[in-house]
């Protein structure tokens, strides 16, 4: 189980390669003409990845996956909380340090159209890390190139070949080849088969599997689809409203989620949710406005268990039954009709 409970996160850092620590980005954005709001887009949320595994991120559009992978991959610099990568703090390190982390965390973003330049063949798209970040001679390079092509089931003789001549599986495995070139220790997917073909999203998950095993990789994996997690997670963490409502063991949440919208969640995806062992919510209404958060617990306009505890106070993260929930009626729901 990846959870940290707050007297523990000091101890981590032994089995797990990277630890979110309340961690927290704020935004400020215009509101009309003159006045200006602060979109809390995530609101203090940890966790611990464990090294070799796979941590799943899901939720609603809007909850705060990318803000989370933007912190995670050091693009952006988190407004409050700790981010401790292998063990080192990513606040107050030097430039060449966080250059030096920026290479072990790795990201594979939701369309390869965009995220690969177009201008760029697979050789110069690979070929610019080792470059820059390696002491490679050109031959060593392009045997590299050449390797990790393999290993991403592309053809090396198509290294001179730009992203539009390549399909959308084949230019995602572009971008997975160019994200592993480093042999990094964490790889951070913002949904990197949601914008392929069905067809072709099993044999991008299977492949991302296999370069796990066989580069001991940890993912954090970002996707809206429980079928996909069910594939590939090891733990759970799903994110509401830029906070955490549930995290744990993929098995223990699937078999028995304790936060209603997890509940929520998988009862629209019955395929996963036997409905003769569960009761089924129906998700109603829509995410609150971050410029407008609600009080008290932030789920409680759309909850079906909501009591009037939940309308003031905010339910903390604890442990319930194994897994980390953020609910006042955790221990019941699942148990009762709401
Ligand atoms: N740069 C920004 N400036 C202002 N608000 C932002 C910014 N980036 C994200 N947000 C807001 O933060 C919240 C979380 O956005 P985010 O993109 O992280 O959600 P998401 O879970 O990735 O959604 P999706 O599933 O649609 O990709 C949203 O309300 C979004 O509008
Ligand atoms: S704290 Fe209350 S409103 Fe929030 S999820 Fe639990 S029961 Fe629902
Ligand atoms: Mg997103």
């Amino acid at each position: 189980m990846n959870a940290v409970p707050e007297t523990r996160r000091e101890a981590c850092g032994g089995d797990h390669v990277l630890v979110a620590d309340n961690l927290a980005r704020y935004y400020t954005v215009k509101r009309g003409m003159f006045a200006q709001g602060t979109v809390k887009a995530l609101n203090g949320v940890s966790f611990a990845l464990e090294r070799g595994k796979t941590l799943a991120v899901v939720g609603e559009s809007g909850c705060g996956k990318s803000t989370l992978a933007r912190q995670l991959t050091m693009i952006e610099t988190p407004s409050a909380g700790r981010l401790l990568i292998d063990g080192e703090d990513v606040a107050g390190a030097s430039h060449e340090k966080i250059a030096a982390l920026r290479r072990r965390v790795q990201m594979v973003f939701q369309n390869p159209f965009a995220s690969l330049n177009p201008r760029k063949t697979v050789e110069q798209t690979l070929g610019e890390p080792l470059a820059i970040n390696t002491p490679m001679s050109a031959t060593e390079r392009a045997e590299r190139i050449a390797q990790m092509m393999r290993t991403v089931g592309l053809r090396p003789e198509h290294a001179k070949r730009y992203p539009h001549m390549f399909s959308g599986g084949q230019r995602q495995r572009v971008a997975i080849a160019r994200a592993m070139i480093l042999d990094p220790q964490i790889v951070v997917a913002d949904e990197p088969v949601s914008a392929l073909d069905v067809s072709i999203q099993a044999q991008i998950l299977n492949l991302f599997m296999d370069l796990q095993e066989q580069f001991k990789t940890s993912y954090v994996f970002i996707s809206h689809n429980l079928s996909v997690v069910e594939h590939i997670a090891d733990d759970v963490m799903v994110m509401y409203f830029g906070g955490v409502a549930e995290l744990g063991d993929k098995q223990r949440i699937f078999s028995k989620p304790r936060h209603p919208y997890t509940r929520a969640l998988m009862s629209a995806t019955p395929s996963i949710f036997e409905a003769d062992r569960t009761i089924k919510i129906k998700l109603q209404g829509e995410m609150p406005s971050p410029l407008n958060p609600p009080s008290g617990c932030t789920f409680h306009q759309r909850c079906p268990y909501v009591i009037e505890r939940c309308r003031s106070e905010e339910p903390k993260l604890r442990d319930v039954d194994g897994r980390m929930v953020s609910c006042h009626r955790a221990e019941e729901v699942g148990d009762v009709d709401a």
